[in-house]
């Protein structure tokens, strides 16, 4: 067992705490300014809280290990085996090569009109009713609307996707009350997609029937479709409900960042990021050092586990002028919102492409988003994204 180097800074407050996840910005800071590699006692692990730090681990992945799981718990990381986010080296990229190319702009092209009329749909129907809740009404229902069919994953069994979904994130983190909660609901899925495998039961042409066709093929063994599956239907939701719904609650909370990008409509790539740069989806992953490092003059013992924390990265003082200011003329487009390096997110071109598509619906027919009660968040150890957002579109 590694033991804490004396030079290393101590934060003491548990970060994964209801009341920390509902408001972690004051932590990620006081990490920050404590310096660049951080001591958490109670998860025994070293946090990278800055920019810097979170990139250069990300892109050394000879070094920061995701083979050995990146959850902040042990069990998690056995769970995860056989997935593309905990494998290295030639073995990440055979299982990256597999299915990742449906999802490069190229192969999304096709997809951009449905995901668009999706949009122009949802945004219709609430501009319709007027007030709607932005996370179920608009956030939520466009990645189920898609990402599901895309994936291939069965139509009848799509009730419990969301809660699945939220539950394997759930578990990325330490294990603490709420992670051990959500981990039946975890099981479940990977239950569930054993037995879709089995059944073969999956949507013809989608991700899913690629990966049977590979096993017809001899190419890949039954028993690495589930945790492959898993890989794209686990993130595909909860993530970009986040970002989208986060969207909705910033325009709101600015409205003359509103009137910008309606005035000035080539911004929305831009402001895509920058939301996933204010508002990460995604608070933090780990990584295993393989061997003892020295990071920013700190040394990490072989073995130990970093805390890669996108989230503060994202708000760092050292790289971002107005880190706490959210406005799409920031030059947003570095932000490791989406991690980087090997394992920079498979699905981050979907991702953008429902964005976009529904930022791009909002802009054509709703003058003002109106926040008409108080937004809530919910509580999940690695993902950070409202649970209701009550609005009022005002049309255009
Ligand atoms: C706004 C939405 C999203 C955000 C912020 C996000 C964020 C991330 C991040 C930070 C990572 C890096 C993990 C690491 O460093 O270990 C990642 C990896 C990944 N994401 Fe996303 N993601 C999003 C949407 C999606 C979607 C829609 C899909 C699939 C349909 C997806 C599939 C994946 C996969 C398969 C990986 C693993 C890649 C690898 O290990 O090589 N993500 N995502």
């Amino acid at each position: 067992m590694f033991r804490r180097p004396s030079a290393v800074p101590v934060y003491r407050p548990d970060i994964y705490t209801r009341a920390a996840i509902l408001d972690p910005y004051p932590h990620y800071r006081a990490l920050r300014e404590l310096g660049p590699v951080v001591w958490l006692p109670r998860q025994r692990l070293y946090a990278l809280p800055r920019y810097a730090e979170c990139k250069a681990t990300l892109r050394d992945d000879g070094a920061y290990l995701s083979g050995h799981g990146v959850a902040a718990n042990p069990l998690t990381n056995r769970l995860s085996r056989g997935t593309t986010l905990n494998s290295d080296g030639t073995e990440h990229d055979r299982r990256r090569k597999l299915v990742a190319h449906r999802l490069l702009p190229r192969a999304l092209r096709a997809l951009g009109d449905d995901v668009e009329a999706q949009a122009r749909a949802l945004v219709d129907d609430a501009v319709r009713r007027g007030t709607v809740d932005g996370v179920d009404d608009l956030a939520t229902a466009l990645p189920l609307a898609v990402v599901p069919d895309l994936v291939g994953w069965p139509r009848e069994e799509r009730a419990h996707l969301l809660d699945w979904g939220a539950a394997t994130f759930d578990i990325l983190g330490p294990a603490n009350v709420q992670a051990l909660t959500a981990l039946p609901r975890s099981l479940q899925m990977l239950r569930f997609a054993r037995r879709v495998v089995r059944e073969r039961n999956v949507l013809p042409g989608s991700m899913a029937h690629e990966l049977l066709a590979a096993v017809d093929e001899g190419t890949l063994r039954a028993d690495e479709v589930p945790p492959l599956l898993i890989d794209y239907i686990a993130p595909s939701l909860d993530t970009t409900v986040s970002a989208i719904s986060s969207a909705l609650h910033l325009f709101a909370t600015h409205p003359e960042q509103w009137q910008l990008l309606r005035e000035e409509p080539q911004r929305l790539a831009n402001a895509v990021n920058e939301v996933v740069r204010f508002q990460s989806p995604l608070r933090a992953f780990t990584r295993k050092a393989l061997s003892e490092r020295d990071i920013s003059g700190v040394r990490v013992p072989g073995g130990a586990r970093v805390l890669v924390l996108y989230a503060s990265a994202n708000r760092d003082e050292r790289e971002w002028d107005t880190p706490d200011a959210f406005d799409i003329r920031n030059d947003a487009g570095r932000h490791v919102g989406f991690g980087n390096g090997a394992h920079a997110c498979a699905g981050q071109g979907l991702a953008r492409l429902e964005t976009t598509a529904m930022l791009q619906a909002l802009i054509d027919r709703v003058e003002r988003i109106e926040l008409v009660g108080e937004p809530t968040w919910a509580v999940n150890n690695i993902i950070h994204r409202h649970e209701h957002l009550p609005v009022r579109l005002v049309p255009a």
